[in-house]
């Protein structure tokens, strides 16, 4: 990957930051992109580029690419879970159509106005997630923005091949979006679920960027989803 440059919107945080760390050991030129100011600060700290975009709002995401000079690789790990889960009944319209705007059109976005920038052979990869093929109660939304992203990959794959798009769907893994979505019974959740899967643990981000890095090598994949979930579609 050495002189590859990517750009990862999400990086500031969890699997995103994982594969950022790993590119740059790799020597590839990282930009990670996201909201948080300070947590852009805390990435730019260990060597990498920084950019503030909210992937939900186009005239941002515009900007982003047209500051951002040619690229060989995009990454999509931006999820914003506040609100997403509750019962149907109780689901605001306005919660579903934000977590929509940042987890299905936010790789909408990022493909339309990425793609012109994208080098021959470039890729696009998203983020879907367990979500979809192992639904829980009350995530009824994410559940559908994260099956409605397979669909997206292969429909780009086609209209902007030769850049490649791809998937990468991880089942339970331990990041700070857990901090939003169990707060104190966090470890509590993990270590149940960990007790349920065939690889006996929840998984790494270090693991999940290990996959998206294979992903963005392999010049033969696209229109594909990786499942990367210690086994969670089986059980
Ligand atoms: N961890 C899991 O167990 C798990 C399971 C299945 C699927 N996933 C999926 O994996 C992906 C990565 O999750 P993670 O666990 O690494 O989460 P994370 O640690 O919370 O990281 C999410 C990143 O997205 C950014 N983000 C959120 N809203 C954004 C917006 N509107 N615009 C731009 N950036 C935004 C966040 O930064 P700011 O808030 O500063 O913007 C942060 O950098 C997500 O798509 C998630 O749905 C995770």
């Amino acid at each position: 990957m050495k002189n590859t440059r990517v750009l990862i919107v999400g990086g500031s945080s969890g699997m995103g930051l994982a594969l950022a760390e790993r590119l740059l050991s790799e020597g590839a030129e990282v930009t990670v992109a996201g909201r948080s100011r300070d947590r852009l600060a805390a990435a730019s700290r260990t060597g990498l580029r920084t950019a503030r975009v909210d992937v939900a709002d186009e005239a941002e995401v515009r900007a982003l690419f047209h500051a951002s000079g040619e690229l060989d690789h995009v990454v999509v790990t931006a999820a914003d879970v506040t609100g997403a889960y509750l019962p149907l009944g109780e689901f605001p319209l306005e919660n579903a159509r934000a977590v929509l705007a940042v987890k299905l059109l936010g790789p909408w976005l990022v493909a339309k106005h990425a793609a012109p920038v994208l080098a021959p052979g470039g890729s696009l990869t998203f983020t879907s997630g367990i979500a979809a093929y192992r639904p829980s109660p009350n995530s009824s939304v994410l559940a559908a923005a994260n099956g409605a992203l397979p669909a997206l990959a292969r429909s780009l794959a086609v209209e902007l091949a030769p850049i490649r798009v791809n998937v990468v769907s991880p089942g339970w893994v331990d990041t700070p979006i857990w901090d939003t979505l169990a707060g104190p019974a966090k470890h509590e959740r993990l270590g149940a679920m960990a007790a349920r899967l065939p690889a006996g643990r929840v998984g790494r981000p270090e693991e999940v960027a290990e996959a998206f890095l294979a992903v963005l090598r392999n010049g033969f994949l696209t229109g594909e989803t990786l499942h990367v979930d210690g086994g969670h579609r089986l059980v």
